[in-house]
């Protein structure tokens, strides 16, 4: 016999717990991808040379790609520097932000009109992503219900739903994060309009580093605390069908096999002292249990139990 199924039960509640809080975390925090610009540098070079002056110098100053900042699904953040009327603004965590306004679904969505079709397959990519990862955390939720109930009333077949669930969750999760890769993809390899990487002047991505940021790990970290978790639910799920099986022969043996049933409760009352008593069947006890026999059963159990 494997563990328990109140064991499994706890460690993969624990493994989905963490898991939930990793992915929520992740959806609302704004350190998924983060470019580092060493403007300093890019200064030092406009200062050097009159005609790189004259190509950036309005830009420096006010478009974010000459600054350092950090990508979230729904934010571009600027944890050092801000560039000028962009009309950003604090934050809930605290750092200086502007609203990503490329899902075209809200406020002034005239720019879609003009877009190419590597913009507007990026559009749809990222209205995906954010869809497939709400629609995870969907399940997710839903989870924490039939999770919970299912332990309540001990219901194999709501673990095995949990379990079924978890496992959809992680299927909508990981294809969102393999779909905000494709966004990635295009927006460092294939766009080739501004804001975007091929669009950018050589000194820009001479002093520009493109990096992974932690809300992006913790996704996939809390993904897999998920999985482990839906993996031990189902482990759960068998080893309550186990148990059940097991109980039930507990319960029927009696009427299958009455004597061996008939030995086994009967053996306190003569180890030790009146060898051979405990293989009398039941009818046998039954029949003696107020003579003679049935005394010496009494005083063999004191014996015993000395
Ligand atoms: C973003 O995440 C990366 C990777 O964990 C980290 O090195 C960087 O400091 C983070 N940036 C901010 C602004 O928090």
């Amino acid at each position: 016999m494997g563990m328990s199924s109140p064991l499994i039960l706890s460690v993969s509640t624990v493994f989905a717990l963490i898991g939930i809080v990793l992915v929520a975390i992740a959806f609302g925090t704004d350190n998924w991808s983060e470019y580092q610009v060493n403007r300093r540098e890019i200064i030092n070079a406009i200062n050097a040379n009159t005609t790189l002056k004259q190509q950036l110098q309005g830009g420096v100053a006010s478009q974010p790609i000459f600054f350092s900042r950090t990508f979230g699904l729904f934010r571009e953040c600027f944890p050092d520097t801000v560039p000028t009327g962009i009309g950003s603004y604090t934050s809930p965590l605290g750092t200086i932000c502007i609203n990503i306004q490329d899902y075209m679904l809200f406020g002034d969505t005239t720019a879609a009109e003009t877009f190419n079709s590597d913009q507007t397959t990026r559009m749809h990519l990222m209205r995906t992503t954010v869809a497939f990862y709400i629609i995870g955390l969907a399940f997710l939720f839903f989870c924490l219900f039939t999770g919970i109930l299912g332990c309540w009333r001990r219901s194999p077949g709501l673990i095995l739903s949990t379990g079924i669930l978890l496992l959809f969750a992680v299927l909508f999760l990981a294809a969102s994060m393999a779909i905000w890769h494709g966004v990635d993809y295009l927006e460092r390899e294939v766009l080739t309009v501004a804001p975007f990487y091929r669009s950018w002047q050589p000194i820009l991505k001479q002093t520009t580093t493109l990096n992974y940021g932690w809300s992006y790990i913790i996704s996939w970290v809390g993904i897999g605390f998920v999985l482990i978790s839906s993996l031990l639910m189902l482990g759960a799920y068998r080893a309550m069908k186990e148990e059940e099986a097991d109980e039930y022969d507990k319960k029927h043996a009696p009427y299958m096999m009455p004597n061996y049933y008939d030995k086994q409760a009967m053996v306190p009352y003569a180890y030790g002292t009146y060898s051979g008593y405990g293989a009398y069947p039941g009818a046998y006890y039954g029949q003696y249990a107020g003579s003679q026999y049935g005394g010496n059963g009494y005083y063999g159990y004191m014996t015993y139990g000395r």
